[in-house]
């Protein structure tokens, strides 16, 4: 019987795995820009970990988490997310007596959640994501999400939604949650089961369910606007004239109430449909938190943060017709007989050293084919030995994309292929005072 994947999980090669590294890269060069530093907190943890922070209420916890006993009878679970990890990790390291508050984490790497998988959803998927921990300034919340709309910026998503709204202080929310109790009390028993589960647990997720009927009741519910303590109220109007200091558009949006318990305060979502009209529901999502470190033992500090879905961010890219393609070998070296196999091994080190992506066809085989092999992996040049090559101490260079060749001698090689491939190599040729800009003066002479 043939062996596949696990339901939910996805094989990554080719282009996309060229996606995921750019988008990795991208992000966490910006990140850098605005002074996060990389933390990797492991895949496993204890259960409690996420039972305590993301809430028993959650879908997450009840329903979505890889929990498993280990050979030593204890529970631990594959993250469902980062943030609880990355708080945890905090706290045990004690890195908030160490560090300078507020301590600026990215991460990135996969996620594991059962949830039933369609477009967009995925039971192993990968999240890119920041938290901010320690700050006291509601500035943070608004820097926070200045950095996701910046990521999306320089990835060309431009025209993103952002949804916002505020889950207030505790007193805020307690008032808003009997509110909602008191509005759904009679309503509740014509709604579907998982409404019936939240009205029992946090009423809050009632505002989030998806049923088209269901939508209809919520409609009329009390809003949070209206539970506000003065102080949560005032706290994100602030956050919001920032955002508009920021030129940064959003839409509030009084129903967003986020599925995991720890957020209080700001909480926000990033929306986008792609150019193809699909809509891969939340590129990522985040909020603010109060109770979270103080949770894990920690000091009382709050945080904020947000996880992008790369799974999503790459279908939206591969719609639109912005994908980065693979990069595929420059250099074809084809020795034309097994015992011309150790030169080529070694002129391909050589190249390697010298910054030119290679392969090797040490099958060797007719030069049609090789070539034909070479051009399949579109290769731009092969550099071909044979035995007169070899003699002469030459090679032989075939352009594959024009297909002329000519006859190099082998200490001339560099300089050639440098003639040949510097289109190719733009970092190494750019002046370093522009990048390449056209007006730059100093640019060197020789440039085209
Ligand atoms: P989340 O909303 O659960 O938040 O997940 C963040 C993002 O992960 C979503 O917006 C979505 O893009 C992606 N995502 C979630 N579930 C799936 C899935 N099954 N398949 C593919 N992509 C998915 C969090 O995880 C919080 N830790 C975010 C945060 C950070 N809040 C504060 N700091």
């Amino acid at each position: 019987m043939e062996i596949k994947n696990v339901k939910g999980t996805k094989d990554l090669f080719g282009n996309e795995i060229a996606n995921f590294q750019y988008l990795n890269s991208i992000m966490s060069q910006i990140c850098e820009l605005f002074s996060y530093k990389e933390m990797r907190p492991p895949v496993l943890e204890h259960t409690e970990t996420f039972v305590r922070s993301v809430g028993e209420g959650s879908d997450v916890v009840r329903k979505e988490m890889y929990t498993f006993l280990d050979k030593g009878n204890r529970s631990l679970t594959m993250r469902p997310e980062f943030t609880a990890g990355i708080v945890r990790m905090i706290v045990q390291n004690k890195l908030y007596a160490t560090e300078v508050l507020p301590i600026k984490a990215y991460y990135c790497g996969p996620v594991f959640r059962y949830e039933r998988p369609q477009l967009g959803r995925y039971r192993q998927f990968n999240q890119f994501g920041i938290e901010c921990i320690g700050g006291n300034s509601l500035y943070y919340d608004a820097e926070v999400i200045l950095l996701g709309y910046c990521i999306l910026s320089s990835i060309g998503l431009d025209n993103v939604t952002i949804k916002i709204n505020t889950l207030g202080d505790d007193e805020s929310r307690e008032n808003y949650k009997s509110a909602l109790k008191d509005y759904f009390k009679d309503k509740i028993d014509l709604m579907c089961d998982d409404c019936k589960n939240r009205y029992e647990i946090n009423p809050l997720r009632i505002l989030d369910c998806k049923v088209n009927e269901d939508q209809k009741v919520v409609k009329d519910a009390p809003k949070m606007r209206d539970y506000l303590s003065q102080a949560s109220k005032n706290r994100f109007e602030q956050v919001l004239k920032v955002l508009d200091g920021l030129q940064i558009k959003y839409e509030i949006d009084d129903n967003l109430v986020r599925g995991l318990d720890y957020y209080s305060e700001t909480v926000f979502e990033f929306h986008l449909t792609s150019k193809a009209g699909n809509d891969y529901g939340a590129i990522g999502a985040g909020g603010h938190y109060d109770k979270l470190i103080s949770q894990f033992g920690g000091p009382n500090l709050s945080g904020v943060g947000f996880s992008f879905g790369l799974e999503r961010l790459v279908s939206i890219l591969f719609d639109n017709n912005e994908e980065v393609r693979e990069n595929d070998a420059e250099i074809f070296v084809l020795p034309m007989e097994e015992k011309y196999n150790s030169n080529a091994i070694q002129l391909s080190l050589s190249l390697r050293i010298n910054g030119y992506s290679t392969n090797v066809n040490y099958e060797n085989g007719k030069l049609s084919s090789s070539i034909k092999k070479a051009v399949r992996a579109n290769a731009k040049l092969a550099l071909i030995i044979g035995e007169n090559e070899i003699e002469s101490n030459t090679i032989i260079v075939k352009n594959l994309v024009d297909e002329k060749q000519e006859e190099v001698k082998l200490d001339d090689l560099s300089s050639y292929l440098h003639s040949l491939l510097r289109h190719h190599h733009h970092d190494s040729d750019k002046c370093e005072c522009c990048y390449g800009d056209d007006d730059c003066e100093n640019h060197h002479d020789e440039r085209d």
